[in-house]
């Protein structure tokens, strides 16, 4: 294996206009089953912090490029990714409007990408640029999980056959498929601009452990504080049952994602399937009522 991309798999990226409607979208999207829909809802909290930071930190790192396709790649990678934080955003006041105010934990996200991972007062130089590297590096490690997490919900018809709402379903494939589209983007920068593997392990882990850090504690957050359960709980032992029913991706599906991206030939051309995602995203049908809504002033020109 080498971890150069397949050729095939570059395809021009751009940041498709999405319209969702999330009126008729229930508290519990996933009908009976608040541990799944909390876990996903997690999401909507991490993604706008974290997306926006990709964005900050990629602003940075665009004079650094020397490869005018992977410029051109980073600025498609950085369009989608603000694209995304906002149509997440959008899902807040809906939570809101059902009794779930998720403040008081994006309050902490925030910090964390912000102030933990913001910018530090460092004179210009090699301090900077270290840090500026080690963030390149961080958002390489986060992308291998967007991407997994992408080609997951793109696969995971046992939603569709629990009655998943159709809103949410297509907001996390949309996401999801250009997740899987645009994933070897920050590999890809990494490699270009630093490429270390001391620094790419020690950047996986500290994602890693991040992730599974925030992510727990967003989900307790929503079962405790969902106005419908009495006894909100949150646990790896329903993480699992939920995994091997195919509701939430499976734990060792998870833990064998790890060492492929700490392979040496890892490329993440070589996970989930571009041709998959760019036709889910033809047929979104947030992406279709955007273009929908679009034709008429277009006609009028
Ligand atoms: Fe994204
Ligand atoms: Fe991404």
């Amino acid at each position: 294996m080498s971890n150069k991309p397949a050729p095939e798999d570059r395809v021009p990226l751009t940041a498709r206009k999405v319209s969702f409607a999330w009126e008729g979208t229930p508290l519990h999207w996933v009908p009976g089953d608040p541990f799944t829909t909390h876990t996903i809802n997690v999401l909507h909290l991490l993604l706008p912090a974290g997306e926006r930071w990709f964005v900050h930190v990629y602003k940075q790192v665009l004079p650094y490029i020397r490869d005018e396709r992977l410029r051109a790649d980073v600025i498609g990678f950085i369009g989608q990714e603000a694209t995304h934080a906002q149509a997440h955003d959008e899902v807040l006041p809906h939570l809101r409007e059902q009794g779930l105010d998720p403040t008081p934990y994006t309050a902490q996200v925030d910090w964390f990408f912000e102030r933990l991972l913001g910018d530090r007062a460092l004179p210009p130089g090699r301090a900077r640029r270290w840090w500026l590297m080690e963030r390149v590096a961080l958002i390489a490690a986060i992308e291998h999980y967007t991407a997994f997490l992408g080609n997951w919900v793109l696969n995971a018809g046992e939603l569709d056959r629990r009655g998943a709402d159709p809103t949410m379903l297509d907001l996390l494939r949309w996401h999801g498929a250009e997740e899987v589209e645009h994933r070897s983007v920050a590999f890809d920068l990494f490699t270009h601009v630093d490429g270390g593997y001391r620094r790419r392990a020690r950047t996986w882990a500290t994602a890693f452990a991040a992730l599974v850090f925030l992510w727990q504690r967003g989900t307790r957050f929503f079962m405790a504080n969902d106005p419908t359960l009495v006894d909100g709980r949150a646990s790896l032992r329903e993480f699992y049952r939920r995994g091997r029913q195919g509701t939430l991706p499976a734990t060792g599906d998870l833990l064998r994602s790890v060492p492929r991206y700490l392979s040496r030939a890892y490329h993440p051309s070589q996970e989930g399937s571009t041709e998959q995602a760019v036709a889910y995203l033809a047929s979104s049908p947030a992406a279709l009522a955007a273009l929908a809504a679009l034709a008429p002033e277009e006609g009028a020109r």
